[in-house]
């Protein structure tokens, strides 16, 4: 198709830039505020490129905007089309001898402890990248990663997918806790069946953590007396502090985000052992910053947080 008609027809790059603003966001006000655009502007312009592609793009449904098929194609048109601009400009940055652009991480809740040490020294060392960071449960990061908006997500259990490439870079093992002065503290080894018949404070579903404990306890053949569901690390410290239970959570969350309050306890047939993934799509190719990303943490950056772990 000549380059002339190809404009007629999936309208102007900031039209698609637009779409997919409405589409983010979820309303032409929020876009429109997104983008420092009047309102009328978005609409224009979505008009404008709904005539280009010659097809209907959303509908108003009360106040929501539900799109159409040929929408939604758009839309994953417009995000390879400005993903491809970007990745454009990170090389040219790079030819001129500058690692400069935006790394894209999506991380699950409890990665959230220990990613942001390792983008301290990145950021020291790259000054001209930044960071945008996003927090998920475990089902939240696949829903993104299936839309491929980000250029790195952080796992500890990635979906089983040939099509992603997954880095094994860091321990994370998930240990059991109860208030300090709980009478299983100090126990030397207990039996995992004892420590079953406590209440016991799980994560939400979606949860990677929840996914690894049910996975471990099935595979033990022993049954949890599940007395709430908590959707959060810190939510559930605390009610494990104040005396609603017993939980097992990683040891991420103690070493970065506190254990006063906290005995961690030894159980039988616990840790449970996953490790921690850095994965991308393999049908991406990955940005000029998403590899400087890569290959600091293999040089040096998962060194440097073994040592804080340790220490
Ligand atoms: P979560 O995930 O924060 O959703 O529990 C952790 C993981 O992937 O293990």
């Amino acid at each position: 198709m000549n380059p002339s008609r190809l404009h007629a027809h999936i309208g102007t790059v900031r039209q698609l830039e637009i779409l997919l603003a409405v589409h983010q966001q979820g309303s032409i006000t929020a876009a429109a505020e997104a983008l420092h655009l009047t309102q009328p502007t978005v609409s224009m312009q979505l008009k404008k490129l709904a005539s280009a592609v010659n097809a209907r793009l959303y509908d108003q449904v009360g106040r929501k905007l539900v799109f159409t098929e040929a929408g939604l194609a758009v839309v994953a048109t417009a995000r390879e089309v400005l993903q491809s601009f970007e990745r454009l400009d990170m090389t040219l940055s790079d030819l001129k001898g500058m690692k400069a652009g935006t790394l894209k991480l999506a991380v699950v809740t409890t990665a959230k402890y220990f990613i942001p040490h390792l983008l301290g020294e990145f950021c020291k060392l790259y000054p001209a990248i930044d960071i945008d960071f996003k927090v998920g449960n475990r089902q939240q990061i696949i829903d993104r990663l299936e839309t491929g908006e980000d250029d790195l997500y952080v796992f500890s259990h990635p979906p089983d997918d040939h099509a992603l490439q997954a880095h094994n870079f860091l321990p994370n093992p998930l240990v059991a806790i109860a208030p300090e002065h709980h009478p299983l503290a100090g126990e030397k080894r207990i039996p995992l069946q004892i420590f079953a018949n406590e209440p016991f404070l799980m994560r939400e579903n979606g949860s990677g953590t929840r996914h690894a404990i049910e996975q471990h306890m099935t595979g033990c053949e022993v049954a949890l007396n599940v007395r709430m569901t908590i959707e959060s690390n810190e939510a559930i410290k605390h009610a494990v502090i104040s005396g609603l239970g017993v939980s097992i959570l990683s040891s991420h969350t103690l070493t970065f985000g506190g254990r006063t309050g906290l005995a961690e306890l030894d159980v039988q047939q616990l840790p449970i052992t996953p490790t921690w993934y850095l994965v991308h799509l393999k049908s991406k190719s990955l940005s000029v910053v998403a590899q400087t990303f890569l290959d600091y943490v293999s040089d040096s950056g998962r060194d440097r947080l073994l040592a804080t772990l340790n220490s």
